[in-house]
């Protein structure tokens, strides 16, 4: 059997990238190697309880001597990178774990794949992939009348968390610049969908609003994102891994750019229609909060490239992505509160244990 090693695939993107790849048979089974940090969640791969599709370590990035016997045991065609500390908010909080993760376990996985790509011939050498999935945050904030990121825009990264992935992704083309490991990098925008951590805006406004708590709102709400759904996404990275040329780095967005107030009133106006309060609107519980520091104003995506040499384009708009999410979350309650509660923690079930 043919493996990937995916890096973070019990986190949010990770998890729907590993349970969308798995879905398709006859694909390579997935080295799972994640060190199930408060975002590593192993709820959200349930459905592959047993499966010999799927092989679960509880590995640390920054781990050498570990990364080595994976690859030395599993001979993966393909590496793609998830793992990293996520949250803008936490590396303003502590920005020293993610330039651990980040910088220097970017760093040493690239160190563990290099050496295992260099002892590789033939056929094995030349399919060999690392894929690198990074964010637009790299190219910093935006004026209200600048073209979107493309692949060109200078990197500007403004937050702790920004600047640890800018780092990863110039470390990952120095590789392939260097030693010509065959590298793939991409920067995509915001996501959105099911198990996404709720500490992250759609997810927090959702259960705040249930719990009939405050929806918090920085500054004036008028910061713009572009948002992605996850599964557009994750169909993004299979089309780069497939066919994306070596050495090159692709933009990925929604084309859905929306101020955080719009986000949160259309979330309102969804859960008013599918979970209506007994009196009012979810609207009246929006508040506005101390702003984040640094926080950037605007982000745009220019996915063209991506488009136009890979064919891949967005399945879901806004609309029809964002209500897909707001029914998981009703639907998915218990995976919500198990996570609010710590849980989710206590469930790592032995049948994932690598
Ligand atoms: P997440 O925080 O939900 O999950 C991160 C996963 O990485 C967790 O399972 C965690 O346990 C694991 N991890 C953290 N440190 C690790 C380490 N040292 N070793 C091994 N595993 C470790 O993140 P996400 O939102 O799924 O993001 C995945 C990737 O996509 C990240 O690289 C992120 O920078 C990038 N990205 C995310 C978004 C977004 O909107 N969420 C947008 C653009 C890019
Ligand atoms: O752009 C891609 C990035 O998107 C990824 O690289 C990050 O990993 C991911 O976390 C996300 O970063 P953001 O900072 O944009 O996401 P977050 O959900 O934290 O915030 C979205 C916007 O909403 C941002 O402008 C801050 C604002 N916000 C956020 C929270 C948590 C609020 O107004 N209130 C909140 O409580």
């Amino acid at each position: 059997m043919s493996h990937i090693l995916v890096t973070g695939g019990a986190g949010f993107i990770g998890a729907n990238f590993v349970l969308d790849w798995l879905r398709e048979d006859g694909a390579d089974a997935v080295v799972n190697v994640d060190k199930l940090t408060y975002a590593g969640n192993l709820e959200s791969l349930a459905s592959l309880k047993c499966s010999n599709r799927h092989i679960f370590s509880q590995t640390d990035i920054c781990d050498r001597a570990a990364l080595d016997r994976l690859f030395a045991e599993y001979r993966p065609r393909a590496v793609v990178h998830f793992a990293a500390e996520s949250h803008v908010d936490r590396s303003i909080e502590g920005p020293g774990g993610f330039i651990q993760t980040n910088v220097v376990g970017t760093f040493t996985l690239l160190e563990a794949a290099r050496a295992y790509w260099s002892g590789l011939h033939g056929s094995e050498r030349d399919v060999f992939r690392f894929l690198h999935v990074s964010t637009d945050e790299v190219f910093g904030s935006l004026q209200p009348s600048d073209p979107a990121f493309t692949e060109t825009t200078a990197f500007a990264p403004n937050s702790p968390y920004s600047a640890s992935k800018a780092a990863a992704d110039h470390l990952v083309r120095a590789y392939y610049h260097t030693y010509g490991l065959p590298v793939l990098t991409t920067n995509c925008s915001n996501n959105y969908g099911p198990y996404h951590f709720p500490e992250k805006l759609i997810p927090l406004v959702l259960m705040k609003a249930l719990a009939g708590e405050p929806l918090p709102v920085y500054g004036d709400g008028l910061n713009v994102r572009d948002w992605l759904y996850v599964g557009d996404h994750c169909a993004a990275v299979r089309a780069v891994l497939a066919k994306g040329r070596v050495g090159e780095t692709y933009n990925v967005g929604g084309n859905n750019t929306k101020t955080n107030l719009d986000v949160v009133h259309t979330l309102c106006g969804l859960l008013d229609e599918l979970r209506p309060k007994v009196t009012g609107s979810y609207r009246q519980q929006i508040t506005f909060v101390a702003d984040r520091p640094g926080h950037d104003r605007r982000y745009a995506v220019d996915s063209r490239k991506l488009q136009v040499e890979l064919g891949w384009t967005c399945k879901e708009t806004f609309e029809t992505g964002l209500r897909k999410t707001v029914q998981w979350h009703l639907e998915n309650q218990s995976w919500v509160s198990n996570v609010m509660s710590g849980l989710y923690r206590k469930g790592r079930d032995e049948c994932h244990a690598g």
